[in-house]
């Protein structure tokens, strides 16, 4: 069985991406305003509250976000203690922006330009014990220019990076969790769901986003 593809969309493209970091940039620099975070604080909260609950992730295990954006959940995470951090995004824009915040924070993170379809780029990064993706999966997901194969370089960059001690955790508003295991299942093993909050409509129970986690088979 395999899943239909989403109706491409400009969150898809590159140029979306810089000039949109281009705006941040601006903004943070005028007034400390740190952007946006995706499917908002709450989403971002859970998931730390679930990797904290975790007694088999130490404070010094790698961790990598995935699309980091502007960096916020890897400054959470810092501020909690994890100290071997790491933010790849293929926006040159957004590194420079997720840099400014940690820099003026003091804070431990490393980030990094790097395209998540770029199988040999990715690989040389080495293994992560948590491997973090908010929305980024969502955008290439909505690639004008053949989201299908840019998915499955996606999803192949993420086993590279992995190693059977390895979790890794999304988060979607694109993809029901049953969309998200028939992506994964070929390669990885569904750990559990994060419980978002759901609402009910017409007789029929959904969520707004998804957070799962998943092993490597
Ligand atoms: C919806 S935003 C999410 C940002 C951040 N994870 C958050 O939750 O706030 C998607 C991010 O994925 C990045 N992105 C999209 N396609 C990418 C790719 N092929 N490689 C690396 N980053 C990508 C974008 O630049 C953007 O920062």
């Amino acid at each position: 069985m395999s899943i239909e593809e989403l109706d491409s969309s400009e969150l898809g493209t590159m140029e979306y991406w810089e000039t949109s970091y281009s705006r941040e940039i601006y903004n943070y620099n005028r007034n400390g305003d740190v952007g946006e975070i995706w499917f908002d604080e709450d989403s971002q909260n859970r998931i730390i509250t679930w990797i904290l609950k975790q007694d088999s992730i130490e404070e010094d295990d790698r961790i990598i976000d995935l699309g980091c954006g502007n960096g916020m959940l890897l400054i959470e995470l810092a501020q909690e203690g994890y100290n071997n951090l790491l933010g790849v995004d293929y926006s040159p824009k957004a590194v420079q922006l997720a840099n400014s915040i940690k820099n003026d924070r003091k804070l431990n993170i490393q980030y990094a330009v790097a395209d998540l379809t770029n199988l040999e780029e990715m690989k040389k990064l080495g293994i992560f014990k948590i491997v973090h993706d908010k929305g980024t999966y969502d955008a290439i997901s909505l690639c004008p220019d053949n989201s299908k194969q840019k998915r499955d370089l996606y999803i192949n960059s993420v086993l590279n990076i992995m190693d059977e001690k390895s979790l890794f955790i999304i988060t979607s508003c694109n993809w029901t969790e049953d969309e998200l295991i028939l992506s994964f299942v070929d390669k990885f093993l569904k750990k559990c769901t994060i419980p978002t909050p759901s609402f009910k409509f017409g007789g029929k129970v959904g969520n707004v986003v998804t957070s799962m986690v998943f092993t490597k088979k």
